[in-house]
């Protein structure tokens, strides 16, 4: 890229639109990460035992896995922006009655609610982004959304510490579990606002038959007429594929291939047992020992950070060294970590407590093996895998496979711990850990520096899964 003025507002402009629609990534990481902090307190105003709290962190999940299934059809027909800022009212109503919930059932309904739009938006905003990022700066935006999605976690740790322990309101110091869940109205204005600045997707508009609009588009972006062109021809090639999915699915093995693959991806990224740390820390520092409700918000904050920094090493490395060789190391450092955790659980922490820091060191460390590999690669593989035709249908699969897979990690665990205990549940997970490996050797592609046209030609040529990258 030159340094003209020119070129250096087509940056200025272009980020805008990238950070305002990353605004989604960061809403879905506020959302995912603030239920962990809020819990005990809700726990203790509403008098419920686990099973109610599984539910409440969970009713979210599913919200977003109706959420992601509808937005295909919402996207498509209104538009990508129109969707998008639909999905900022939802999370501004969704996220003000959480906060008001009078009693446990509303919470679980309002949380519902809320998830249609985290799913709207993990669904719409990434392919607004990929649809209107120019071809320079395509990678680095989507993997913008990615990072926000960890930054919306770390800073939902940070504001939950502040109201669990810090934050004065009417006399009350401590505990506004509400105003946790009700802030996030804030940031879902923010983004309401920006969006209605943003233009609609110019390959949208083309699809729609509103050619000059789209090219006005271009143009407040501030492309010369050479690069408008390039980006016309790209969006007319590819509107020449129809995307017939669904016939597609019944005709195609391949594309059935394609589609098992990145459904089978999505669980394993889920199983890793992630979330499990990012709903459930607090808890898991309780059973590491740390008993003070303040230290766990503290160490729970740490994980964010974690979470956020190692996920820069995915961004470092993943067009350099390859989505698998990444692959295999996060997953032997997810599993040894997690089997380090289960043991040092099961060697009895009651009775031994200077077991609790090694067993939290380990913690952290699967956090880094996840947030190397697993948490951004499996979305880039699940990007790449599919049949042009096909495309739409396939991340609707996967996404909302990742979705549901989730809901059924957060719905479980806090019973898993009650019948399995602590230890064999980590080494449980651990043990999954190490069992993924065998499937990344035996079924998933290497995909770095291959066009996406390259990928499909060999899946369609019924090439093993394995083969279809390079
Ligand atoms: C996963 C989320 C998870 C997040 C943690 C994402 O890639 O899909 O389920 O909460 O990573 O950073």
């Amino acid at each position: 890229m030159t340094n003209s003025p020119a070129a250096k507002k087509v940056s200025l402009i272009v980020y805008f639109i990238g950070f305002t629609a990353a605004l989604a990534g960061l809403l879905f990481g506020l959302d995912v990460g603030v239920i962990s902090g809020a819990q005990h307190f809700i726990e203790k105003e509403f008098k419920i035992g686990d099973q109610q709290i599984e539910i409440i962190v969970s009713a979210l999940l599913w919200g977003a896995v109706f959420g992601t299934l509808i937005s295909g059809v919402i996207s498509s027909h209104f538009g990508r922006r129109r969707t998008i800022l639909v999905s900022a009212v939802i999370f501004i109503l969704g996220s003000l009655a959480c906060a008001m919930a009078p009693n446990e059932h509303a919470l679980i309904v309002s949380r519902f609610f809320l998830g249609i739009a985290v799913g709207v938006a993990s669904f719409t905003a990434p392919l607004y982004l990929s649809e209107i990022a120019p071809r320079t700066v395509r990678g680095s935006m989507i993997s913008m959304y990615q990072l926000m999605i960890t930054i919306g976690i770390v800073l939902a740790f940070l504001s939950d510490t502040w109201l669990a322990s810090y934050a004065t309101f009417g006399g009350i110091t401590g505990g506004h579990w509400r105003i946790m869940l009700g802030i996030i109205a804030l940031p879902a204005a923010v983004m309401f606002v920006g969006v209605l600045f943003l233009p609609e997707s110019p390959r949208w508009l083309f699809l729609k038959g509103l050619k000059e609009r789209a090219v006005n588009v271009f143009r407040r972006m501030h492309l010369d007429d050479a690069e408008i062109a390039a980006e016309v021809q790209e969006i007319e090639d590819s509107m020449k594929v129809r995307q017939n999915g669904f016939q597609m699915f019944l005709q195609n093995s391949n594309f059935r291939r394609a589609i098992g693959l990145g459904i089978g991806l999505q669980i394993i990224q889920q199983l890793t047992g992630i979330n499990v740390v990012m709903y459930y820390a607090p808890k898991i520092f309780a059973l590491a020992g740390f008993e003070d409700v303040n230290e766990q918000m503290w160490g729970t904050v740490i994980v964010g950070v974690t979470n956020v920094l190692a996920t820069f090493i995915a961004i470092a490395f993943v067009d350099k060294l390859g989505r698998k060789p990444i692959m295999y190391a996060g997953f032997v450092v997810m599993g040894l970590a997690l089997l380090t955790v289960g043991s040092l659980f099961n060697a009895d922490i009651e009775k031994n407590p200077s077991l609790g820091y090694p067993a939290i060191g380990a913690l952290l460390v699967f956090i880094i093996g996840f947030a190397m590999s697993a948490g951004p690669i499996i979305w880039v593989i699940c990007s790449e895998i599919y049949p042009l035709a096909g495309r739409d249908l396939g991340v609707t699969c996967s996404t909302a496979t990742n979705w549901i897979s989730n809901a059924i990690v957060g719905q479980t665990f806090l019973t898993m711990l009650s019948t399995l205990g602590g230890g064999n549940t980590f080494l449980l997970y651990g043990g999954l850990n190490v069992l993924f490996i065998l499937f990344f050797l035996v079924l998933v592609p290497e995909t770095k520096g291959i066009s996406l046209e390259q990928i499909e030609r060999n899946l369609m040529s019924g090439l093993k899964l394995r083969k279809i990258g390079k």
